[in-house]
């Protein structure tokens, strides 16, 4: 029986720091309200002409999980790529990490699952690694958030909370019983797709239309959040999926060693941490420093915590991801 573990972690973030009161200069916001509802102190944002893209971001961070991993690009056999914010519409950006990485012409996904899209990505490859199909998947998560805010006071609700970034893992087949990633857990709820949603541009709002209508007013072309009921419901899958994973390997949460929650929110991360009875130490937060970075959020967060000597040999890490779709998931791994 196979398992896989994670030989290798990378992350990248663009240089260009944005704080809450840099943005208090263009919209009607400020550092107090930020910091209060969000615990989002700056985040990155990608500026124009540094050459960053959410592909260019994805594999940088992917480079450092690869060297790390020990690995060389021939070794991948498989890449998945996690992000509600492609270069292009389509194709998707995996397979332009294949190219950018010149790796042969193995196969590329694109997963669009928005903040549980790294959850998701991770469970797709573990899938194929179980199997015995392949042995080496890279899995990104990257988001350019920042070329698509509504940044005047109109947007302040979405557009403060959200930055750019990339994180990346190798996964690597394993054939040590009780380690690696011990199972997945997923789940989706479309009633509230549009709770938590960008409609335009789309299928229905097609290009003819879009240029007819001059944009503008009548074309929702940025996101939309029903920011109170996307939090009511992040507590409760958060906490939900978390006991799902537990419960499927017979363990409890004080066999947690650390908890990497998608960084959507602080005060969310707070309540979680409250309610399972984590330390500090047993929880990874850094929205303070880049605010939520969607599908890269996970992967940035768990790079850094191991970076930081938080994660052990032996450890039980918890990764959850909520978002929208609805979508959330969990994933408990045996370090
Ligand atoms: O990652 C995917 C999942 N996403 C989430 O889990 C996000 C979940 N939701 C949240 O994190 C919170 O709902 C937000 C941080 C988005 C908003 O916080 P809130 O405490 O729910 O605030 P609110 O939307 O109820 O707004 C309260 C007030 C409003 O003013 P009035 O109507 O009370 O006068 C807003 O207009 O705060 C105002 N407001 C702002 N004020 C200053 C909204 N955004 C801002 C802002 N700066 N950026």
């Amino acid at each position: 029986m196979y398992t896989s573990r994670i030989s290798g972690l990378g992350c990248y973030v663009p240089e260009n720091v944005v704080t809450n009161d840099d943005l208090s200069k263009i919209m009607d916001t400020n550092d107090a309200w930020i910091q209060e509802r969000t615990g989002i102190k700056e985040r990155r944002h990608i500026k124009k002409g540094d050459g960053n893209s959410t592909s260019v971001m994805g594999v940088k961070a992917a480079k450092i999980a690869l060297e790390r991993s020990g690995l060389s690009k021939d070794d991948i056999d498989f890449i998945i790529f996690a992000t509600l914010s492609p270069d292009m519409y389509f194709p998707g950006g995996g397979v332009i990490v294949q190219d950018m990485m010149d790796m042969n012409t193995i196969p590329a996904l694109d997963v669009r699952n928005q903040c549980s899209g790294f959850v998701y990505a991770i469970s797709v490859a573990d899938q194929f690694i179980k199997t015995g199909m392949y042995k080496n998947v890279l899995v990104i998560g990257s988001e350019n958030h920042s070329g698509g805010l509504d940044m005047t006071t109109r947007g302040r609700g979405i557009s403060v909370i959200f930055g750019d970034g990339a994180g990346a893992a190798i996964l690597t087949r394993s054939e040590e019983e009780g380690k690696g990633i011990l199972s997945t857990h997923l789940h989706s709820e479309g009633g509230h797709a549009k709770e938590l949603s960008l409609e335009g541009p789309n299928t229905g709002h097609w290009v003819p239309e879009i240029i007819a209508e001059n944009v503008q007013e009548n074309i929702p072309y940025y996101p939309y959040m029903n920011g109170q009921f996307v939090f009511k419901n992040a507590v409760v899958r958060f906490s939900e999926v978390i006991n799902e994973g537990l419960v499927a390997n017979k363990l409890t949460t004080e066999d947690i060693d650390m908890l990497i929650p998608h960084q959507a929110n602080l005060r969310i991360s707070q309540f979680v941490q409250k309610k399972f009875k984590l330390s500090d130490d047993q929880v990874y937060n850094n929205i303070q420093k880049y605010g939520n970075t969607t599908a890269a959020s996970i992967p940035i967060a768990l790079t850094e915590a191991w970076e930081n000597g938080k994660i052990k040999d032996g450890d039980l890490v918890v990764l959850a991801a909520f978002g929208s779709g609805f979508t959330w998931g969990s994933a408990i791994i045996r370090w």
